[in-house]
C-alpha cells in the first residue's frame, strides 16, 4: 500500500489527486483526527505525532509514506528521515510535500517573487524558504501564515463574504511584495484556490499542490522502481482516523468526491477514541 498521513482529513486532498494521477497504487489513508490541529503546536509535539503516525502505516505494510500535512513536513521531516527512518525501517522510504511544492514554484516562478502561505507553524520553520532558496538563491520570499483558514474550509465558509475578507487581509503582504507565484503550503487550502487566485489577480499563478505532489510522485516512482514495485496495487483503498465523528464522516466524502467510510484505529502513543 501507498502510505498517506495527515493531521486530518485535509490530506485527502492530496489522496484524491494521487489517485487520480495513480489509480494502480493501493493507497492506505491515515488522518490523525484525535490530535489535529497539528499547525499551532510545538516542533517537539508534531515530530512526536508524525513519527506515531508514519509508523502505524509502515508496521501496517506500506513501503512508502507520504506526509501530506504541511505543518509536519516542514516541521518533523527532515529529523524523521536522518534520524528515526534509517534505525527503525532502513528499507521504508517517507516523503513529504515541502520539496515537491518548492521544486515546482522554483521552477515556473518569472520574476523570482514566491509566496508561501500556511500554518502558523509551517510558517515558522522557514522550510519552504530553505528549500526554494537552495533552488533559486536569488528568489525573494514572502510568507504569511493564515491560521483562521483551515477551521472556516472545515465549516464549509469558504465562499463567504467573511472568509474572503480574511483572506484578503491575510494576502495583503504578499500582494505588496507582488509575488507571481503563490505555494499552497497548506492540505486545505487547494479547497479556496480560485478564492486565493481571485485575491491574488492574474499576475499571480496559484498552482494546486495536491496535483503537484501527484506529479512529482510519480516521477519519483519511476526513478525508484525497485520500492515502486513493493508498493500493492488494487482498489481496496484504506481510509483510517484516530477518532471519529459525523462530521468527519461527511467532510471526508465531500472533499473525496464520494461517500466513504472510515476506520478507527489506535495508534501507539495517541489517546485511544472513547
Ligand atoms: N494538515 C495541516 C497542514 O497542511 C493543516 C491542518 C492542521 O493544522 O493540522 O499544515
Amino acid at each position: 500500500m501507498l502510505g498517506i498521513f495527515d493531521s486530518g482529513l485535509g490530506g485527502l486532498t492530496v489522496a484524491r489527486a494521487v489517485r487520480k494521477r495513480l489509480p494502480e497504487y493501493q493507497v492506505c489513508y491515515l488522518g490523525d483526527t484525535a490530535r489535529l490541529p497539528y499547525g499551532n503546536r510545538s516542533a517537539d509535539l508534531i515530530y512526536r505525532f508524525t513519527v506515531e503516525g508514519v509508523g502505524f502505516l509502515l508496521r501496517r505494510g506500506c513501503p512508502l509514506v507520504i506526509v501530506a500535512c504541511n505543518s509536519a513536513s516542514a516541521v518533523a521531516l527532515r529529523r524523521l528521515q536522518q534520524e528515526w527512518l534509517p534505525k527503525k525501517y532502513p528499507q521504508a522510504r517517507v516523503l513529504g510535500v515541502v520539496r515537491p511544492l518548492a521544486e515546482h514554484a522554483a521552477a515556473v516562478t518569472r520574476f523570482s517573487r514566491i509566496g508561501v502561505v500556511g500554518t502558523r507553524s509551517t510558517v515558522a520553520s522557514g522550510a519552504y524558504q530553505r528549500e526554494i532558496t537552495v533552488l533559486n538563491p536569488k528568489a525573494h520570499i514572502t510568507q504569511a501564515a493564515c491560521p483562521l483558514l483551515v477551521p472556516l474550509i472545515e465549516e464549509g465558509w469558504g465562499n463567504r463574504p467573511e472568509t474572503k475578507k480574511i483572506l484578503r487581509q491575510y494576502l495583503r503582504p504578499l500582494k505588496r511584495a507582488r509575488v507571481d507565484t503563490l505555494v499552497l503550503g497548506c492540505t486545505h487550502y487547494p479547497m479556496l484556490r480560485k478564492e486565493f487566485a481571485a485575491v491574488m489577480g492574474h499576475a499571480c499563478q496559484v498552482p494546486d499542490p495536491a496535483e503537484v505532489v501527484a506529479e512529482k510522485l510519480a516521477d519519483y516512482l519511476v526513478r525508484h522502481a525497485d520500492l515502486a514495485a513493493r508498493i500493492t496495487r488494487g482498489p481496496a483503498h484504506q481510509f483510517l482516523v484516530t477518532d471519529q465523528t459525523e462530521q468527519f464522516t461527511q467532510i471526508a466524502s465531500a472533499w473525496l468526491g464520494h461517500p466513504i467510510r472510515l476506520e478507527t484505529v489506535v495508534i501507539e502513543g495517541a489517546p485511544a477514541a472513547s
